[in-house]
């Protein structure tokens, strides 16, 4: 359940990271991650749904820190595109459940091409964690609702660890950088806790929205995907219809359907792209939207452009998906 993930996220992380220094000491992944990460010059992601929306906040994440190009792609698309490995590949899958048939193919096909596979999963010993040559788990116990929650939030704690894993390898994190970074991690799960706490808030945002008839999710960067995830979840949960965007795409055609009946969900943390957000929520405001948006600390602009405003705790743009 959703209650969950404080410990979820603390239970994926605390294997494979030494708290004595803070640094991250990647343990019983199966193989020499400092030789394997030193050594890799392209990366694939592959996964489904929710899975594959943390592994594009992965893409983000690796190339910012480790500089290593990063390709995600959906596993039902990847398996019968006849992708390119160049050499010095490296292919990780998520999956919760390891048994998801696309990302197993797609596992398949990479080991087929001579390409290490790296599985990210919650099932210890599934299909697809006992094809792979290497090992991180979730540890987020038995999902047991159909719409992840709490193994999402951990896949994202572990891609947080492999981003600096593989900065690390490739000599492009300072001891300095890296103590910081794991220090966020390690406060994630009391922030999760504090958000968790805010269910008066989607109370009574949820009781004056149900009547839209549509949701846009819209984000930037690594925040860009949890649009993405969010507009997923409303779907699946709520049975309305949703679309997640990246926020610079709104005025390339889905401004057109925004009017009295949409809301707009912005994630508008306070950063280098708050700007450009708050005037794609002045252009929805314009057109009649109505506006719920997720940002950092006190903003007096945003809460006034907003119908509903949900302040997050401060953090970086590391945590905070
Ligand atoms: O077990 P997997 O992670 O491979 O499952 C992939 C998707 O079916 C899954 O993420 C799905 O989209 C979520 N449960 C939706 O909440």
């Amino acid at each position: 359940g959703a209650f969950e993930q404080p410990r979820a996220v603390a239970e994926a992380i605390q294997p494979h990271i030494d708290l004595s220094n803070f640094t991250v000491a990647m343990s019983g992944v199966g193989f020499d991650t400092k030789k394997v990460f030193g050594e890799i010059e392209r990366i694939f992601i592959v996964a489904c749904g929710s899975s594959y929306y943390t592994a594009l906040v992965g893409e983000y994440m690796i190339e910012r820190l480790a500089r290593i190009p990063v390709e995600c792609d959906i596993a039902s698309e990847f398996r019968y595109r006849y992708p390119v490995f160049p050499k010095n590949s490296l292919l990780i899958s998520i999956s919760q459940s390891g048994e998801t048939a696309d990302t197993l193919a797609a596992v398949r096909l990479a080991k087929a091409a001579g390409v290490k596979v790296l599985s990210i999963c919650n099932v210890r010993n599934s299909s697809i964690d006992r094809e792979a040559d290497g090992h991180l788990y979730m540890n987020a116990g038995t999902e047991v609702g159909v719409a992840s929650t709490k193994a999402f939030s951990a896949t994202l704690a572990l891609l947080n660890l492999l981003s600096l894993a593989t900065a690390q390898a490739k000599g492009k994190l300072t001891v300095i950088e890296e103590a910081d970074y794991v220090r966020q991690l390690q406060a994630a799960p009391a922030q999760i806790e504090t958000v968790l706490n805010l269910d008066k808030f989607f109370k009574k945002a949820a009781s004056t929205l149900k009547e839209f008839k549509g949701f846009l999710y819209l984000g930037r960067n690594v925040h860009y995907p949890i649009a993405l995830e969010g507009a997923l979840k409303l779907k699946e949960l709520a049975y309305m219809h949703a679309e997640g965007y990246a926020a610079g795409e709104m005025k390339h055609g889905p401004l057109a359907l925004i009017d009295k009946n949409m809301a707009v969900v912005m994630l508008a943390p306070r950063d280098e792209l708050f700007e450009k957000s708050l005037s794609n929520l002045e252009e929805a405001k314009a057109r009649g939207g109505q506006v719920i948006s997720i940002g950092t600390g006190a903003n007096a602009r945003l809460e006034q452009i907003s119908n509903h405003y949900l302040v997050l705790p401060e953090a970086g743009w590391f945590t905070l998906p």
